[in-house]
């Protein structure tokens, strides 16, 4: 009962973010060229290469065929860098689930997200994560930038700003800026702040008010990222079809004609003319409940993801439009927290196995 009330809530949050439109800040860090403080020891021993490739469900996962030299891996004739860029968050990296990420299945799954793009999103900083992946790109050395992230909480006074803040200044003086394209502050925050006051419209007295706090935070480490000499700023949008009831066949025209009608459009009156990106889009392909499991134009299915990525991917790519892909892997703990359809929008399973889905033929610029 409660999990189903929960599960309302959260869809009904969501749908108001496609009204909302809500536009989150991202600093982007320029291009530096900041050397990378760390140097991998490499073990450039013979390897015997004797790890077989794991297949199932007709899929593969990345299998290091050199366990001391991640950067030599069997690589999935099934995947290719078709994707602008992919949403990302590896698994444990929440402290409400104890922090249970590891450098061993980050640098796992950094050989797989290489296989698709050259640019990741982090949503958060906790539990070291920024350090973890930038380590992983070094260990590969696949090419990637990195796009990291802090997940402002509403109501702690900063506290969880504060605690990513500081993990984020500790990645780059570790690592440089090298891999790192830019930071975002405020993923959902708007979002979570005007409908935790029972309000709709971001404008509102309520919405200024929470816009006041994030701003403080952006400001504050844009000078934290100032006092390293670093950098440059752009918005991002998140713009999910499924959420506004569409088809799976028609989510890709929705997502374009919102993204320009509603963020490019409206980016373009303003004097610094920021470029706008899509944070988020994609289909998911489950539902925990019936409930959920349609959004009224499609249900949420392996087909839809299908027909989202065929309709969507290379369009994007052909228009020069930056975005993000939703989402790399299906996330259990969004399951265990949210229900409904939020831990299945990944385009692999939870086990790192692709969906049954092909990726398209076309290359991301
Ligand atoms: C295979 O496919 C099934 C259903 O399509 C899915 O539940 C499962 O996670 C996939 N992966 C493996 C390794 O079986
Ligand atoms: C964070 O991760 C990096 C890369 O794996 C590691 O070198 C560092 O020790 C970690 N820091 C903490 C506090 O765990
Ligand atoms: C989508 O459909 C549901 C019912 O299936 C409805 O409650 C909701 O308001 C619709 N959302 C939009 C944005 O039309």
């Amino acid at each position: 009962m409660a999990a189903a009330l929960e599960d309302e809530k959260r869809k009904k949050r969501k749908s108001k973010l496609i009204i909302i439109g809500a536009i989150i800040a991202v600093i982007v860090l320029a291009a530096v060229g900041t050397a990378v403080g760390v140097i991998v020891s490499k073990n450039n021993s013979n390897s015997s290469s004797s790890s077989s490739k794991s297949t199932k469900n007709g899929s593969s996962t990345a299998t290091t065929s050199d366990p001391n030299n991640p950067s030599k891996f069997t690589k999935d004739p099934a995947l290719h860098q078709a994707f602008y860029g992919m949403a990302y968050t590896p698994e444990g990296a929440l402290m409400e689930f104890g922090c249970s990420n590891t450098l061993e299945n980050t640098i796992r799954d950094i050989q797989l997200l290489s296989q698709l793009t050259k640019r990741v999103r982090l949503y958060g900083a906790d539990c070291n994560q920024t350090a973890q992946v930038l380590e992983a790109i070094v260990q590969t050395k696949v090419e990637m930038e990195v796009f990291v992230g802090i997940y402002n909480m509403a109501s702690d006074d900063h506290e969880a700003y504060q605690r990513q803040r500081d993990l984020i200044k500790d990645a780059i003086e570790t690592y440089g800026t090298k891999h790192i394209a830019g930071v975002t502050v405020g993923n959902e925050f708007m979002l979570n702040w005007v409908t935790g006051h029972d309000e709709k419209d971001p404008n509102s007295a309520i919405g200024k008010e929470g816009s006041a706090i994030l701003l403080a935070d952006i400001q504050d480490m844009r000078k934290t990222l100032d006092d390293m000499s670093l950098d440059k700023h752009i918005p991002l949008s998140n713009v999910h079809a499924w959420f506004a009831n569409t088809t799976a066949e028609g989510a890709a025209d929705w997502v374009f004609e919102f993204f320009d009608g509603q963020n490019v459009a409206p980016a373009a009156l303003l004097p610094n003319k920021p470029h706008m990106y899509i944070a988020e889009t994609g289909w998911p392909t489950k539902s925990s409940d019936a409930g959920n499991a349609h959004n009224g134009g499609s249900p949420a299915s392996e087909e839809g993801l299908q027909s989202f990525l065929d309709t969507f991917l290379c369009q994007a790519n052909d228009k020069g439009v930056g975005y993000f892909f939703f989402e790399m892997f299906d996330e259990e703990w969004k399951d265990i927290k949210f229900g409904g359809v939020e831990g299945w929008w990944g385009l692999f399973n939870k086990d790192r196995t692709l969906k049954n889905v092909k990726i398209p033929t076309c290359t991301a610029p």
